[in-house]
């Protein structure tokens, strides 16, 4: 992805003696500086000015962007996001915000980030939204968390089984495992949707170590599943949650509510 090239650190082209600015002659008589503050060793690179700049330079043409070349690899959330963002996102009421700031002073940013969360939970059809997980897969490890929570919250400690269809992103079975549970793949049918049949024993086979099932809907193939409420009512009757995989919400939005359609909890990645 264009430049190869190892730039070595700052420390390493630093040279006893080198310095990159050159101050005029002081026009007053020069003062101390006080007793406890001298130290001999400072532990700063020693640099002449068009090295640094060259260095910096070099530096920030490795930046590897979108005008620069296709993303292929990473979290599709951040690959899919148009410039537009990263232009609001650079808004000096964002950038210029500091994490440790007093409250009092960030309360724009957080009546933007309040609205935002409202209009999800209306949009998605839930009763409170997160913004903190940052992409797909992150929204997914906290969702299903929160269904293990559920279950352990209600003295069930037992069950450990996700269902994922066959037709899943591959960071479903993914998120099971790195939640510490067991994924139950079920195959799809002839027209793309979860198999009805397949479904049904593997809810009797494992019911009662059932956390939920994690769908995607419209799914992977692009087909909106015809049986979501059957699918939902018979995960639901085997004390499990409907995980909704939120990376194709843009094909619902407005049209349905993933909460009214059966889902218990959901990530938006839009695509
Ligand atoms: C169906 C589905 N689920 C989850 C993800 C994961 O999202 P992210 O890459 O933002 O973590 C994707 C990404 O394309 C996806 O298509």
């Amino acid at each position: 992805m264009g430049k190869t090239a190892v730039e070595p650190l700052i420390f390493e082209i630093s040279r006893p003696g080198r310095c990159a600015v050159a101050l005029p002659e002081p026009d007053v008589p020069p003062a101390d500086l006080p007793e406890g503050l001298l130290r001999e060793e400072l532990g700063l690179p020693e640099v002449s000015e068009p090295d640094l700049v060259r260095h910096y330079t070099r530096l920030s043409q490795m930046n590897y962007g979108v005008d620069i070349g296709f993303y292929p690899l990473g979290s599709c959330t951040m690959k899919y996001n148009p410039k537009i963002n990263e232009e609001m996102c650079r808004l000096p009421g964002f950038a210029y915000l500091h994490p440790y700031q007093d409250e009092e002073t960030v309360q724009g940013a957080l009546f933007l980030m309040y609205s935002l969360q409202e209009f999800l939970k209306e949009i998605g059809g839930f009763a409170a939204v997160s913004l903190q997980p940052a992409a797909g897969a992150h929204g997914e490890l906290t969702g299903v968390l929160m269904m293990r929570a559920y279950h352990l919250d209600r003295g069930e400690p037992h069950r450990d089984v996700i269902l994922v269809p066959d037709s899943a992103h591959g960071t479903n079975p993914a998120t099971t495992t790195m939640s510490g549970l067991r994924v139950v793949e079920i195959p799809s049918d002839d027209r793309g949707n979860v198999d009805l049949a397949a479904l049904r024993a593997a809810c009797e086979a494992h019911g009662d170590r059932l956390v939920g099932m994690m769908l995607t809907n419209p799914n992977t193939l692009g087909l909106f599943d015809e049986h979501l409420e059957e699918i939902a009512g018979l995960v639901h009757q085997h004390g499990g949650l409907m995980y909704g995989d939120g990376a194709n919400m843009n094909a619902l939005l407005g049209i349905a509510r993933p909460g009214d359609l059966g889902f218990d909890v959901l990530h938006y990645n839009l695509h």
